[in-house]
């Protein structure tokens, strides 16, 4: 695949290839997406192929502006509040479709996920397409979410034609999913929180996650290859030499792979890269420290969780 920089020419390749039906992945604040023509049903199949990703896992479509965002999907008054505070951001909602939406976005459910990425790169190709590109994770199904766009070329090498290279992801975490079809509810915890969501709208705000609602929370598991033992905060696990830890606090122990966050956002930026590292170093066991739920911890918990539970 080709890498692509953040200039002009690098936009203009990419734009070329979307507009052609191709795959680009390109950088988000959350984490790499797999982007293609969210109108083009042929180019949307494109990204079920590369990825191996089951074919009833809902995409986002990933828009430029909140009037982009109205050609795909019908509106209302909660999704203006949550648009006009966090977008662009990590915040995902889902609304009712409009019929332009190809039913292999939405996996022929009646509701489509909306996303403005906060990137200048994304919102750049994005607006020169001039169309919402899909794009889900740009992992293999199955991997941890590519943060880095070498993170890309290692899980897709040759089955997408190029990759916007912004650097590493700001946040790390994928996106909070809210749905705003029947009382809000969250399906996927995120950066924004649901007391920040709360805190806009006035009513109170559901967890959902891990049910049929959710279709991506089925499949997915974020995990490394090694096998992953979880730990609650202050807790000192029994690390030996072969093994890896990962936390935020304590000391950094003796063995093959230590690395400790110096924040619970700092963690959330590296968490998928250090499950990458300790596959690299050889990890057999990795130890991994769960933070309380509360902020970020939330989204944190149900991540290393998901990655540990499906061993
Ligand atoms: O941060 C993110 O959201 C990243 C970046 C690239 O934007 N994207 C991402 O996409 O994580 P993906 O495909 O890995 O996860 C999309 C999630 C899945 O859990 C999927 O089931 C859910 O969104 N989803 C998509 N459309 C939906 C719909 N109509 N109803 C319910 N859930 C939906
Ligand atoms: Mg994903």
């Amino acid at each position: 695949m080709e890498r692509l920089d953040a200039t002009d020419a690098g936009i203009a390749k990419a734009t070329e290839i979307l507009k052609a039906g191709g795959l680009v992945a390109f950088p988000t604040e959350t984490v790499y997406g797999l982007g293609a023509d969210g109108f083009s049903a042929a180019a949307v199949r494109s990204i079920f192929e590369a990825k191996g990703r089951p074919a009833d896992n809902p995409l986002i479509l990933h828009v430029a502006s909140p009037e982009m965002a109205a050609e795909a999907g019908v509106l209302d008054e909660h999704f203006h509040l949550l648009a006009s505070r966090f977008w662009p951001g990590p915040l995902t909602l889902v609304v009712p479709r409009r019929p332009v939406v190809p039913d292999e976005v939405t996996a022929g459910l009646s509701s489509v996920a909306l996303r403005m990425p906060d990137h200048p790169m994304a919102l750049q190709i994005i607006e020169s397409v001039g169309r919402p590109l899909a794009a889900p994770s740009a992992n293999s199904s199955g991997r941890p979410s590519p943060t880095t766009a070498q993170h890309v070329v290692d899980d897709l090498g040759d089955r997408i034609a190029a990759v916007l290279d912004g650097g590493p992801c700001r946040v790390g975490l994928e996106s909070t999913v809210l749905t705003l079809c029947g009382v809000p509810k969250i399906l996927r915890p995120g950066a924004v929180t649901a007391g920040d969501l709360e805190r806009i709208l006035g009513v109170a705000v559901e967890n959902e996650q891990g049910s049929a609602a959710s279709p991506g929370t089925r499949h997915e598991h974020y995990r490394p290859r090694c096998p992953i033992r979880i730990f609650e905060g202050g807790d000192r696990p029994a690390v030996m030499e072969q093994d890896g830890v990962i936390g935020y606090t304590g000391d950094a122990a003796s063995c093959r792979m230590a690395r400790r966050a110096g924040s619970l956002e700092d963690y959330g930026r590296h968490l998928y890269a250090w499950f990458r590292s300790a596959d690299a170093a050889g990890v057999e066991t990795l130890y991994v420290e769960l933070p309380p739920a509360e902020g970020l911890g939330s989204a944190l918990r149900d991540r290393i969780l998901r990655a540990a539970g499906s061993q």
